[in-house]
Protein backbone atom coordinates (compact mmCIF):
# COMPACT_ATOMS: atom_id res chain seq x y z
CA UNK A 1 0.00 0.00 0.00
CA UNK A 2 2.83 2.26 0.72
CA UNK A 3 4.20 1.97 -3.08
CA UNK A 4 0.64 2.41 -3.61
CA UNK A 5 0.29 5.42 -2.31
CA UNK A 6 4.49 6.52 -3.24
CA UNK A 7 2.64 5.73 -7.23
CA UNK A 8 -0.43 7.93 -6.72
CA UNK A 9 2.39 10.98 -5.74
CA UNK A 10 4.60 10.72 -8.43
CA UNK A 11 1.41 10.26 -10.73
CA UNK A 12 0.03 13.31 -9.20
CA UNK A 13 3.42 15.20 -9.28
CA UNK A 14 3.62 14.11 -13.30
CA UNK A 15 -0.05 15.28 -13.59
CA UNK A 16 -0.16 18.82 -12.06
CA UNK A 17 3.09 19.58 -13.41
CA UNK A 18 2.17 18.65 -17.47
CA UNK A 19 -1.35 20.91 -16.91
CA UNK A 20 -1.30 23.80 -18.92
CA UNK A 21 -4.42 25.20 -17.97
CA UNK A 22 -6.86 25.59 -15.19
CA UNK A 23 -8.75 23.12 -16.13
CA UNK A 24 -5.85 20.25 -16.84
CA UNK A 25 -5.37 20.97 -13.00
CA UNK A 26 -8.78 20.51 -12.27
CA UNK A 27 -9.39 17.53 -13.98
CA UNK A 28 -6.00 15.81 -11.66
CA UNK A 29 -7.39 17.44 -8.70
CA UNK A 30 -10.48 15.27 -9.37
CA UNK A 31 -8.73 12.11 -10.56
CA UNK A 32 -6.52 12.28 -7.33
CA UNK A 33 -7.78 14.08 -4.47
CA UNK A 34 -11.78 13.99 -5.50
CA UNK A 35 -14.09 11.82 -3.35
CA UNK A 36 -13.56 9.55 -6.17
CA UNK A 37 -10.32 9.67 -6.61
CA UNK A 38 -7.52 7.22 -6.51
CA UNK A 39 -6.50 8.49 -3.06
CA UNK A 40 -9.86 7.71 -1.68
CA UNK A 41 -10.68 4.46 -3.19
CA UNK A 42 -6.52 3.26 -1.27
CA UNK A 43 -7.87 5.17 1.51
CA UNK A 44 -11.03 2.47 1.57
CA UNK A 45 -8.95 -0.40 1.67
CA UNK A 46 -7.09 0.72 4.79
CA UNK A 47 -9.53 -1.25 7.00
CA UNK A 48 -8.02 -4.19 5.96
CA UNK A 49 -4.45 -3.14 7.16
CA UNK A 50 -3.16 -4.51 10.86
CA UNK A 51 -3.42 -2.11 14.03
CA UNK A 52 0.11 -1.35 13.93
CA UNK A 53 -0.03 -0.33 9.90
CA UNK A 54 -2.80 1.66 10.17
CA UNK A 55 -1.61 4.70 11.81
CA UNK A 56 1.51 4.71 9.65
CA UNK A 57 0.01 4.42 6.27
CA UNK A 58 -2.59 6.78 7.71
CA UNK A 59 -0.07 9.04 8.35
CA UNK A 60 1.73 8.65 5.16
CA UNK A 61 -1.63 8.88 2.80
CA UNK A 62 -2.19 12.08 4.53
CA UNK A 63 0.86 13.73 3.55
CA UNK A 64 0.78 12.39 0.27
CA UNK A 65 -2.66 14.53 -0.02
CA UNK A 66 -1.32 17.34 1.84
CA UNK A 67 1.71 16.88 -0.73
CA UNK A 68 -1.30 16.89 -3.99
CA UNK A 69 -2.92 19.61 -2.16
CA UNK A 70 0.19 21.87 -2.03
CA UNK A 71 1.37 20.92 -5.45
CA UNK A 72 -2.06 22.09 -7.31
CA UNK A 73 -2.90 24.76 -5.22
CA UNK A 74 0.91 26.36 -6.43
CA UNK A 75 0.20 25.82 -9.88
CA UNK A 76 -3.23 27.38 -9.94
CA UNK A 77 -1.63 30.56 -8.43
CA UNK A 78 1.42 29.88 -11.15
CA UNK A 79 -1.07 29.16 -13.84
CA UNK A 80 -3.36 32.32 -13.03
CA UNK A 81 -0.70 34.98 -12.69
CA UNK A 82 0.43 33.85 -15.98
CA UNK A 83 -2.82 34.30 -17.56
CA UNK A 84 -3.26 37.70 -15.81
CA UNK A 85 0.26 38.38 -17.39
CA UNK A 86 -1.46 37.28 -21.20
CA UNK A 87 -4.38 39.09 -20.88
CA UNK A 88 -2.20 42.29 -19.38
CA UNK A 89 -0.18 41.66 -22.65
CA UNK A 90 -3.01 41.22 -24.83
CA UNK A 91 -4.89 44.56 -23.76
CA UNK A 92 -1.77 46.79 -23.90
CA UNK A 93 -2.83 50.37 -25.05
CA UNK A 94 -0.51 52.09 -27.32
CA UNK A 95 -0.72 55.69 -26.37
CA UNK A 96 1.83 56.45 -29.23
CA UNK A 97 -0.84 54.95 -31.87
CA UNK A 98 -2.04 58.00 -33.93
CA UNK A 99 -5.85 58.36 -33.00
CA UNK A 100 -8.86 58.79 -35.17
CA UNK A 101 -10.19 61.97 -35.88
CA UNK A 102 -13.75 62.97 -35.35
CA UNK A 103 -15.09 64.83 -39.07
CA UNK A 104 -16.55 67.98 -37.88
CA UNK A 105 -19.41 69.56 -39.69
CA UNK A 106 -18.87 73.29 -41.14
CA UNK A 107 -21.38 75.73 -42.11
CA UNK A 108 -22.92 75.74 -45.68
CA UNK A 109 -21.44 78.69 -47.52
CA UNK A 110 -25.75 79.76 -48.16
CA UNK A 111 -25.84 80.28 -44.39
CA UNK A 112 -22.51 81.99 -43.85
CA UNK A 113 -23.31 84.95 -45.86
CA UNK A 114 -26.64 84.58 -44.77
CA UNK A 115 -25.48 84.98 -41.10
CA UNK A 116 -23.32 87.82 -42.17
CA UNK A 117 -26.25 90.12 -44.11
CA UNK A 118 -28.13 88.97 -40.86
CA UNK A 119 -25.15 90.63 -39.12
CA UNK A 120 -24.86 93.70 -41.01
CA UNK A 121 -28.45 94.76 -40.74
CA UNK A 122 -29.29 94.11 -37.16
CA UNK A 123 -26.33 96.36 -36.86
CA UNK A 124 -28.23 98.98 -38.14
CA UNK A 125 -31.55 98.32 -36.42
CA UNK A 126 -33.17 95.85 -38.38
CA UNK A 127 -35.44 92.96 -37.15
CA UNK A 128 -35.00 89.22 -38.49
CA UNK A 129 -38.49 88.21 -39.57
CA UNK A 130 -40.11 84.89 -40.84
CA UNK A 131 -43.40 84.52 -43.04
CA UNK A 132 -44.64 81.08 -44.27
CA UNK A 133 -43.59 79.24 -47.19
CA UNK A 134 -47.17 77.85 -48.70
CA UNK A 135 -48.98 81.30 -48.98
CA UNK A 136 -51.93 82.98 -49.82
CA UNK A 137 -52.09 84.22 -53.44
CA UNK A 138 -53.26 87.14 -52.05
CA UNK A 139 -49.95 88.07 -49.80
CA UNK A 140 -47.53 86.60 -52.74
CA UNK A 141 -48.89 88.55 -55.71
CA UNK A 142 -52.51 90.63 -55.08
CA UNK A 143 -51.28 92.58 -52.04
CA UNK A 144 -48.42 93.20 -53.76
CA UNK A 145 -49.91 95.40 -56.24
CA UNK A 146 -49.75 92.12 -59.37
CA UNK A 147 -53.24 91.48 -59.74
CA UNK A 148 -54.65 88.46 -61.33
CA UNK A 149 -54.10 89.39 -64.93
CA UNK A 150 -51.00 91.20 -64.16
CA UNK A 151 -48.75 90.04 -66.67
CA UNK A 152 -45.55 90.32 -63.48
CA UNK A 153 -47.45 86.60 -62.80
CA UNK A 154 -45.94 85.25 -65.90
CA UNK A 155 -42.39 85.82 -65.07
CA UNK A 156 -42.85 83.87 -61.54
CA UNK A 157 -43.58 80.41 -62.84
CA UNK A 158 -45.94 79.84 -59.79
CA UNK A 159 -46.32 76.52 -58.16
CA UNK A 160 -50.16 76.62 -57.41
CA UNK A 161 -51.75 74.10 -54.45
CA UNK A 162 -55.07 75.57 -55.43
CA UNK A 163 -56.48 78.51 -56.89
CA UNK A 164 -55.56 80.49 -53.94
CA UNK A 165 -52.85 78.79 -52.04
CA UNK A 166 -49.45 78.59 -53.73
CA UNK A 167 -45.34 78.45 -52.65
CA UNK A 168 -44.05 81.68 -52.57
CA UNK A 169 -42.12 83.01 -55.38
CA UNK A 170 -40.65 86.18 -53.57
CA UNK A 171 -40.20 86.97 -49.81
CA UNK A 172 -41.85 89.79 -50.80
CA UNK A 173 -45.32 88.11 -49.04
CA UNK A 174 -43.53 89.05 -46.03
CA UNK A 175 -43.54 92.59 -46.53
CA UNK A 176 -47.25 92.58 -46.69
CA UNK A 177 -47.55 90.53 -43.33
CA UNK A 178 -44.65 92.47 -41.45
CA UNK A 179 -46.95 95.48 -42.30
CA UNK A 180 -50.62 94.16 -41.23
CA UNK A 181 -48.72 93.17 -38.04
CA UNK A 182 -46.68 96.34 -37.01
CA UNK A 183 -46.91 99.59 -37.03
CA UNK A 184 -44.23 102.07 -38.43
CA UNK A 185 -41.50 102.56 -38.08
CA UNK A 186 -40.73 98.77 -39.23
CA UNK A 187 -37.42 98.03 -40.32
CA UNK A 188 -37.31 94.19 -41.01
CA UNK A 189 -35.25 91.81 -43.30
CA UNK A 190 -37.31 88.56 -43.97
CA UNK A 191 -34.65 85.65 -45.77
CA UNK A 192 -36.54 82.36 -46.89
CA UNK A 193 -37.19 80.13 -49.23
CA UNK A 194 -39.08 80.68 -52.27
CA UNK A 195 -40.24 78.27 -55.44
CA UNK A 196 -40.60 79.12 -59.19
CA UNK A 197 -41.39 75.82 -61.46
CA UNK A 198 -37.82 76.16 -63.23
CA UNK A 199 -35.85 73.46 -64.85
CA UNK A 200 -32.49 73.06 -62.46
CA UNK A 201 -29.54 74.49 -64.57
CA UNK A 202 -26.26 75.74 -63.57
CA UNK A 203 -28.59 79.14 -62.79
CA UNK A 204 -31.77 78.00 -61.54
CA UNK A 205 -33.41 75.70 -59.36
CA UNK A 206 -37.40 75.63 -58.61
CA UNK A 207 -36.07 75.97 -54.92
CA UNK A 208 -33.82 79.08 -53.63
CA UNK A 209 -33.24 81.68 -51.17
CA UNK A 210 -34.07 85.43 -51.31
CA UNK A 211 -33.65 88.17 -48.45
CA UNK A 212 -36.29 90.95 -48.03
CA UNK A 213 -35.46 93.94 -46.96
CA UNK A 214 -38.37 96.62 -45.66
CA UNK A 215 -38.18 100.16 -44.05
CA UNK A 216 -41.65 101.93 -43.25
CA UNK A 217 -41.90 105.55 -41.02
CA UNK A 218 -41.67 109.10 -41.93
CA UNK A 219 -39.67 111.04 -44.63
CA UNK A 220 -37.99 107.74 -45.79
CA UNK A 221 -36.82 108.78 -48.65
CA UNK A 222 -34.74 107.33 -52.07
CA UNK A 223 -31.31 108.46 -50.22
CA UNK A 224 -32.21 106.73 -47.44
CA UNK A 225 -32.70 103.06 -49.51
CA UNK A 226 -29.36 104.15 -51.26
CA UNK A 227 -27.52 105.08 -48.23
CA UNK A 228 -28.50 101.55 -46.39
CA UNK A 229 -28.05 99.28 -49.83
CA UNK A 230 -24.26 101.23 -49.85
CA UNK A 231 -23.48 100.37 -46.52
CA UNK A 232 -24.36 96.66 -46.74
CA UNK A 233 -22.78 96.23 -49.52
CA UNK A 234 -19.55 97.58 -48.33
CA UNK A 235 -19.65 95.49 -45.36
CA UNK A 236 -20.60 92.37 -47.15
CA UNK A 237 -18.05 93.15 -49.89
CA UNK A 238 -15.30 95.12 -48.87
CA UNK A 239 -14.60 98.98 -48.03
CA UNK A 240 -13.41 99.42 -51.82
CA UNK A 241 -17.05 97.97 -53.57
CA UNK A 242 -19.31 100.41 -55.59
CA UNK A 243 -22.48 100.14 -56.59
CA UNK A 244 -24.74 101.85 -58.95
CA UNK A 245 -28.38 101.89 -59.25
CA UNK A 246 -30.89 101.54 -62.76
CA UNK A 247 -34.24 102.20 -63.22
CA UNK A 248 -36.38 99.21 -63.38
CA UNK A 249 -40.31 98.24 -62.64
CA UNK A 250 -41.31 96.35 -60.04
CA UNK A 251 -45.22 96.13 -59.36
CA UNK A 252 -45.03 96.94 -55.55
CA UNK A 253 -42.56 99.48 -55.76
CA UNK A 254 -42.68 103.21 -57.03
CA UNK A 255 -39.81 104.13 -58.29
CA UNK A 256 -38.21 100.52 -59.05
CA UNK A 257 -34.38 100.27 -59.11
CA UNK A 258 -31.86 97.37 -59.63
CA UNK A 259 -28.76 98.08 -58.13
CA UNK A 260 -25.54 96.52 -59.27
CA UNK A 261 -22.12 96.42 -58.07
CA UNK A 262 -18.64 96.84 -60.09
CA UNK A 263 -17.54 93.38 -61.02
CA UNK A 264 -14.54 92.06 -58.16
CA UNK A 265 -13.00 90.68 -61.03
CA UNK A 266 -11.71 93.49 -63.34
CA UNK A 267 -13.05 96.63 -61.40
CA UNK A 268 -15.17 98.08 -63.96
CA UNK A 269 -13.09 97.01 -67.01
CA UNK A 270 -15.44 94.27 -68.58
CA UNK A 271 -14.07 90.73 -67.69
CA UNK A 272 -15.91 87.24 -68.16
CA UNK A 273 -17.25 87.39 -64.79
CA UNK A 274 -19.53 90.06 -65.23
CA UNK A 275 -19.85 89.52 -69.46
CA UNK A 276 -18.35 92.24 -70.48
CA UNK A 277 -20.30 94.62 -68.58
CA UNK A 278 -17.95 95.67 -65.57
CA UNK A 279 -21.08 95.49 -63.37
CA UNK A 280 -23.06 92.90 -62.20
CA UNK A 281 -26.78 93.17 -60.98
CA UNK A 282 -26.99 92.08 -57.15
CA UNK A 283 -30.90 93.21 -56.12
CA UNK A 284 -34.12 94.63 -57.36
CA UNK A 285 -35.56 97.90 -54.90
CA UNK A 286 -37.39 100.57 -55.00
CA UNK A 287 -39.79 102.87 -52.80
CA UNK A 288 -42.53 100.94 -51.49
CA UNK A 289 -45.75 101.53 -53.87
CA UNK A 290 -48.44 103.86 -51.97
CA UNK A 291 -50.95 101.31 -53.43
CA UNK A 292 -48.88 98.44 -51.20
CA UNK A 293 -48.87 101.04 -48.20
CA UNK A 294 -52.87 101.42 -48.53
CA UNK A 295 -53.45 97.59 -48.65
CA UNK A 296 -51.81 97.02 -45.28
CA UNK A 297 -53.79 99.94 -43.46
CA UNK A 298 -50.55 102.63 -43.72
CA UNK A 299 -51.18 106.43 -45.10
CA UNK A 300 -49.13 106.42 -47.63
CA UNK A 301 -49.86 110.50 -46.78
CA UNK A 302 -48.00 110.21 -43.71
CA UNK A 303 -45.51 107.23 -44.37
CA UNK A 304 -43.23 106.38 -46.93
CA UNK A 305 -40.82 103.65 -47.20
CA UNK A 306 -38.44 101.59 -49.25
CA UNK A 307 -38.36 97.99 -50.27
CA UNK A 308 -35.09 95.31 -51.53
CA UNK A 309 -34.94 91.82 -52.51
CA UNK A 310 -31.65 89.75 -53.40
CA UNK A 311 -31.17 86.14 -54.57
CA UNK A 312 -29.09 85.07 -51.64
CA UNK A 313 -27.52 82.21 -54.23
CA UNK A 314 -26.69 85.07 -56.50
CA UNK A 315 -24.83 86.49 -53.98
CA UNK A 316 -22.74 83.60 -52.14
CA UNK A 317 -22.33 83.00 -56.17
CA UNK A 318 -20.21 86.23 -56.68
CA UNK A 319 -18.70 86.58 -53.57
CA UNK A 320 -17.12 83.06 -53.99
CA UNK A 321 -16.77 82.49 -57.45
CA UNK A 322 -19.12 79.62 -57.99
CA UNK A 323 -20.08 79.09 -61.46
CA UNK A 324 -22.84 76.00 -60.96
CA UNK A 325 -25.73 76.67 -58.00
CA UNK A 326 -26.29 73.02 -58.19
CA UNK A 327 -23.43 72.98 -56.01
CA UNK A 328 -24.77 74.28 -53.30
CA UNK A 329 -27.28 71.73 -53.36
CA UNK A 330 -25.68 68.64 -53.53
CA UNK A 331 -24.06 68.33 -50.03
CA UNK A 332 -20.57 67.31 -51.97
CA UNK A 333 -18.30 67.11 -48.96
CA UNK A 334 -15.46 67.62 -51.16
CA UNK A 335 -16.99 70.99 -52.14
CA UNK A 336 -18.26 72.27 -48.78
CA UNK A 337 -14.77 71.75 -47.25
CA UNK A 338 -13.43 74.37 -49.35
CA UNK A 339 -15.21 77.32 -47.14
N1 LIG B 1 -39.53 90.17 -55.28
C1 LIG B 1 -38.66 90.54 -56.36
C2 LIG B 1 -38.30 89.29 -57.17
O1 LIG B 1 -38.47 88.19 -56.68
C3 LIG B 1 -37.39 91.19 -55.83
C4 LIG B 1 -37.66 92.54 -55.27
C5 LIG B 1 -37.52 93.66 -56.05
C6 LIG B 1 -38.06 92.69 -53.95
C7 LIG B 1 -37.75 94.92 -55.56
C8 LIG B 1 -38.30 93.98 -53.45
C9 LIG B 1 -38.15 95.07 -54.28
O2 LIG B 1 -38.68 94.19 -52.19
O3 LIG B 1 -38.39 96.30 -53.77
O4 LIG B 1 -37.83 89.42 -58.25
Amino acid sequence: MKELLEKIRQDAKEAIDAASDLEALNAARVRFSGKKGELTAVLKQMGGLSAEERPIVGQLANEVRGDIENRIAEKEADLKSKATEMKLKSEKIDVTLPGKKEVLGKKHPLSIVLDEIKEIFIGMGFDVVQGPEVEYDYYNFEALNIPKDHPARDTQDTFYITDNILLRTQTSSVQIRTMEERKPPIRIIAPGRVYRSDAVDATHSPLFHQVEGLVVDKGITMSDLKGTLEVFIKALYGEESQVRFRPHHFPFTEPSAEMDVMCFACHGEGCRLCKGEGWIELLGCGMVHPKVLENCGIDPEVYSGFALGLGLERVVMRRFNIDDMRLLYENDQRFLNQF
